[in-house]
């Protein structure tokens, strides 16, 4: 078992990348570098890069995870019989390409060379009863994109639920969160691994996964600035006039986000999200009986049955 620490960007199929880096953009993604077939994009944090789509039929390639250490890849390597590579996209670094259970191609990465965050807007003071802290001050919110800061987690679908839980968990090193069941409580449906890193807090989820089935991206997800960077990039998306919400904005349950769900041009699920929950591996792991109606948010609209679709 190795350990991963994080994610680092999503890889996407589409026919046409001048149409994703407009949507993108609108996200509130910047662009890095682009070639006749390939489109990368940024966020506002470190990573170098965020969201890659190569030209070609509509669909889903895979995601990056960041190996803990130069050891960590090379053990990879080693267990799965992949060569260690070096990575000739922007960012540099070394790379193990694998695939999950299910053929994702799963990037682990180590040594990428970081160009520093972009100039963004801090976060807001809030101004909450019984805890004031904005004195003389104004809230002053720009119709712009969103400040995205980075890639958060993808949920997948899969139809090998047992076969793909073990390789992120007994050959990634991540550790389960929360889980649903449907029927019988050993019929575990969904889970919710964060990168396990014993005592150091972490994401409550780096990777979801959602036995039903299918296989492929359930979604992508990216962290925001703040509250006000969920509500004005959904008013700037709703004012763009051309792209297809989804789902929110409400605050979901298992990792608490206040989450608002797009379609990307390719159909592709996307969110926005902040204010999401932190643990270590001394979390005390959940397992609950899934309800539609109460598992997936605590308050907002109900869920949309665009949201339910693949
Ligand atoms: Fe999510």
């Amino acid at each position: 078992m190795i350990k991963v620490e994080d994610i680092t960007w999503v890889r996407y199929r589409a026919p046409d990348l001048k149409l994703m880096a407009e949507f993108l953009a609108d996200f509130g993604l910047q662009p890095v570098a682009s070639t006749e077939d390939k489109l990368f994009m940024r966020a506002y944090g470190r990573m170098p890069v965020a969201h890659i789509t190569e030209r070609g039929p509509a669909g889903q390639i895979g995601f990056g995870l960041k190996a803990r250490s130069r050891a960590d890849l090379e053990k990879i390597a080693l267990e799965l019989g992949a060569p260690v590579e070096r990575r000739t996209e922007p960012g540099g670094g070394d790379v193990v390409t694998v695939t999950d259970p299910d053929g994702t191609r799963i990037e682990i990465v180590h040594g990428l060379e970081y160009p520093g965050p972009l100039e963004s807007r801090a976060a807001f003071a809030f101004n909450p009863k019984n805890a004031r802290v904005r004195y003389n001050g104004t809230v002053r919110v720009k119709s712009a994109p969103s400040f995205v800061q980075r890639l958060g987690h993808v949920a997948l679908f899969t139809g090998r639920f047992a076969a793909m839980k073990s390789f992120y968990t007994d050959v990634l090193g991540m550790r389960v969160s929360d889980e649903y069941y449907v029927g019988p409580s050993t019929n575990v449906m969904a889970t919710f691994l964060h990168c396990g890193l014993d005592d150091e807090f972490v994401d409550h989820h780096t990777v979801a996964l959602i036995g039903n089935g299918r296989t492929g991206f359930e979604h992508c997800a990216f962290e925001v600035t703040d509250l006000d960077d969920v509500m004005s990039g959904n008013a700037f998306l709703v004012s763009r006039n051309r792209w297809t919400h989804s789902w929110g904005i409400g605050r979901h349950v298992e990792g608490s986000q206040i989450f608002d769900y797009w379609r990307d041009p390719f159909g592709n699920k996307i969110e926005h999200w902040t204010d999401g929950d932190l643990v270590n591996d001394h979390y005390q792991v959940g397992r609950k009986e899934f309800s539609p109606e109460k598992s997936l948010s605590q308050w907002g609209p109900s869920v949309t049955q665009d949201f339910l679709d693949p």
